[in-house]
């Protein structure tokens, strides 16, 4: 826990702004716990994901596929810069992007897949790796929840030829507001660099390779602030710490509510026997809206807070504005409708883990009939 010491440095040292020595400390641990050829931190992955639309360098109207069940930054991100988000319906059991719905969404405008681990549990990487072999796609990892997680004992975030994650204060590991770009195709890891930073070959001329810095390409201001980098890297030395007592919490959810859920309905995230979550999310799917809503209630009086989301892409307003649904996405919008998020944040303590089983299982969610 160095995060006050780490901060203190930085205030002593006079030097605030971005990409230096605890950006630097932060990526090369970010890259040694992921595997991923290399690390940018950023100051969002919003930002990582806007730095992989400008990577792809496709001509405007370019199709990006995109989960339909996602934080709309997913798809925002291509969006803004002219490529038309078409979305993919979701497996009804991982609650992740349908491969087989990905590929019916696939046309000759398409550029790249953008997968997003829901929750921490893998997406089918291995068909989403063929599927974009088969059509010459990029594959990119929105990996905001899936940090820790793996897909048969690889790590994922280096499965994509980029992939991004994000270290807002809701995730496993937080520094506030930030993220990242890893990078595992290293063709992009110049140009990235140069996106970072405003668009000029600042990162060089830091390294001495450059004997000035100019405005050489079109980028935005992406780079991480060394205060915030010094919370991040505090975090990632503790990444083991901080991820056991999560996975505790999920484990005690999963193990003490099976009998409750199988007895009333209510369904678990599926997780795939190759699959190690990062256990970011615990999300219970009631059998109806109803049913959703007045467990929702119910906590709501026990002093618990339980929320819900995403609205399904599709339907949102910005989801109709610049995207195509060529699949019905049938899945995301039950889904949507009839799941809740238990309790799951860093920290979280055993009594309130116990607190939260207790009254899960003193609600009234009727006995699943027939
Ligand atoms: C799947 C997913 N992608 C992207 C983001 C955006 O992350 P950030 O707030 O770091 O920009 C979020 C945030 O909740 C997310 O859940």
């Amino acid at each position: 826990m160095n995060e006050l010491d780490y901060v203190t440095t930085v205030l002593e040292s006079g030097r605030l702004a971005g990409d230096g020595v605890f950006c630097a400390r932060a990526e090369s641990l970010l890259g040694e716990l992921t595997g991923a050829h290399s690390a940018l931190v950023t100051s969002s992955c919003t930002h990582a994901l806007e730095m992989c639309a400008m990577l792809l360098d496709a001509p405007s109207g370019s199709e990006i596929i995109v989960p339909d069940f996602t934080f709309p930054s997913t798809a925002n991100a291509f969006a803004m810069l002219g490529y038309r988000p078409v979305f993919a319906d979701i497996d009804p059991a991982t609650l992740n992007i349908s491969p087989e719905s990905a590929r019916s969404c696939v046309s000759s405008r398409t550029v790249a897949i953008v997968v997003m681990h829901y929750g921490g549990v893998a997406c089918d990487m291995e068909a989403f790796r063929s599927l974009c072999d088969d059509h010459d796609l990029i594959l990119i990892e929105d990996n905001a929840h899936g940090l820790g997680g793996t897909w048969n004992d690889a790590p994922l975030g280096t499965f994509g030829n980029l992939a991004t994650q994000s270290f807002h204060e809701t995730k496993n590991i937080s520094c506030g507001e930030g993220g990242a770009l890893l990078i595992n195709d290293d063709s992009y890891k110049d140009r990235a660099e140069i996106l970072r930073e405003k668009g000029t070959n600042r990162s060089l001329f830091r390294r001495g390779l450059a004997d000035k810095y100019t405005w050489v390409d079109t980028g935005s201001s992406y780079v991480l602030s060394e205060v915030s980098a010094a919370i991040l890297l505090a975090q990632l030395e503790d990444f083991l710490l901080i991820q056991a007592n999560r996975r505790h919490a999920w484990s005690t959810y999963r193990n003490r509510l099976e009998q409750w859920g199988l007895q009333r309905g209510v369904r678990f995230q599926s997780v795939p026997e190759y699959v190690s979550s990062a256990c970011h999310a615990f999300p219970l799917l009631f059998p109806s809206p109803h049913d959703r809503d007045r467990f929702i209630d119910h906590l709501d009086r026990h002093g618990i807070t339980a929320v819900f989301h995403y609205q399904p892409l599709h339907a949102s307003r910005m989801g109709r504005l610049t995207g195509a649904n060529r699949e019905d996405c049938s899945v995301s919008t039950s889904v949507a409708e009839c799941l809740v998020r238990l309790p799951l944040y860093s920290g979280i303590q055993c009594d309130e883990v116990e607190r939260v089983v207790e009254a899960t299982i003193a609600s009234e969610t009727p006995i699943r009939r027939g």
